[in-house]
């Protein structure tokens, strides 16, 4: 659809990765979440979504087709907490599943697209994840996964439109349905024109070994060209404050996927959040390569042992930067402007490192020594051209 919805990649909160299905995960979740959100001035950051996963609704149906809230997780019901979520100037997201059932085994909504989606709409939805296990491949005897894949989420998405509501849609497609990389576009690329995101890898767990995974899976050749305002890859939720890596692996998680242009949905209770946590999640100039608004993906542009780097282009013609160690050991890692990308001669080149916001100089190579399983990110700016008075271009620093 038309709609500008997603012109950055969405940030906020989901459930899943830090709650699954656990008792935890009710209706107090979501408004302590929505509190915190704003007296820590994350929405001001832009993370605005509060989002439920699966297991909202209940096992059945009721009998005029309509799925049940889980009231004792949502005591209130979903419109009551919708209203919650937007009284605080934020959005309401929820999970369905494009299936028979959702993937811990609730009523699914395939068969009710329509019914759920003016429910959802009801309830003030902003934003709907359709997941798609249990495919009703059976309804479509010779058509391919992914020609199945298309014709359920064409529907699913004809459904929000028919709502008249503006409904962010993440498609969990193509993290089922073949593939990333090359065949992307002959198999899925209909997944821009029915909604803003798709998840396309591994669900994320809290270790370093899942991150390499979806970061691996993320960087499959090709697919960074899928990205772009409106449709995005989404590499799964942060994992940043669940407890199960170091500070420096849950901050190398957040500098690579905004690098990557991921949608930022963090999965931590941030009512008693570390200060590691929020440093973490807070971090402006950080965030602000996840939601530049060119909204390139950024690519690996170059790989030794175990460190890759990889380049994001900029609006205002700067590039992130990003030196990512995904081995135990320190590492010394560099490249040239030319290999990050940079076209034409500099002056010389800025370097802000966005974690510990020191600025340096240099002629030419950005480089670092990067601790294990770690990451640093710079915002490189490209100083005035030889031959150009410093005092006539715009942003460049006095010096
Ligand atoms: C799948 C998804 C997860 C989560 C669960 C819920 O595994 O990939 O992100 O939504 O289902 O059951």
């Amino acid at each position: 659809n038309g709609d500008d919805l997603a012109p950055t990649p969405p940030m906020g909160f989901n459930d899943w990765a830090g709650f699954e299905c656990n008792d935890a995960m009710n209706e107090q979740l979501f408004v302590d979440t929505a509190d915190e959100i704003v007296r820590l001035g994350l929405d001001k950051l832009g993370y605005h979504y509060v989002n439920i996963d699966d297991c909202w609704m209940q096992h059945d149906r009721d009998a005029d087709g309509h799925l049940q809230i889980d009231r004792t997780r949502f005591p209130h019901g979903l419109k009551w907490l919708g209203d919650y979520i937007h009284s605080k100037g934020l959005k309401f997201g929820i999970y369905e599943d494009a299936g028979y059932k959702t993937c811990q085994g609730a009523a699914g909504s395939y068969g009710h697209f329509q019914t759920d989606a003016d429910d959802y709409a009801s309830w003030g939805v902003d934003y709907l994840k359709l997941d798609y296990c249990y495919q009703p491949t059976d309804q479509f005897p010779g058509k391919s996964a992914a020609e199945v894949a298309h014709l359920v989420y064409h529907e699913a998405s004809q459904a929000l439109a028919n709502t008249g509501r503006k409904i962010v849609f993440s498609e969990s497609a193509p993290a089922y349905v073949c593939c990333s990389g090359p065949n992307f576009t002959d198999e899925l690329g209909w997944l821009a024109d029915e909604g803003q995101l798709w998840r396309y890898g591994s669900d994320i767990a809290d270790n370093w070994d899942s991150v390499l995974e979806n970061y691996a899976e993320g960087n499959s050749p090709g697919l960074a060209a899928y990205a772009g305002p409106n449709h995005w890859n989404d590499a799964d939720m942060l994992e940043v404050g669940n407890g199960g890596m170091t500070t420096n692996e849950y901050q190398a998680q957040m500098s690579v996927w905004s690098v990557m242009a991921s949608p930022l949905l963090f999965s931590t209770a941030l009512k008693g959040a570390s200060a590691d946590t929020i440093r973490i999640l807070s971090n402006a100039d950080v965030v602000a390569v996840d939601q530049d608004r060119l909204g390139v993906q950024g690519t690996i542009v170059k790989s030794t042992g175990d460190v890759d780097i990889l380049s994001r282009p900029l609006a205002n013609g700067d590039r992130a930067v990003v030196l990512f160690n995904k081995g135990a050991s320190e590492q010394t890692a560099s490249v040239t402007a030319a290999q990050a990308g940079f076209t034409g001669h500099a002056r010389s080149y800025r370097l802000t490192d966005l974690w510990s916001k020191q600025i340096t100089s240099t002629a030419g190579t950005i480089a670092a020594s990067v601790p294990g399983h770690s990451a640093t990110l710079y915002r490189v700016h490209r100083n005035a051209s030889p031959g150009i008075p410093p005092a006539t271009v715009v942003g460049v620093d006095g010096h």
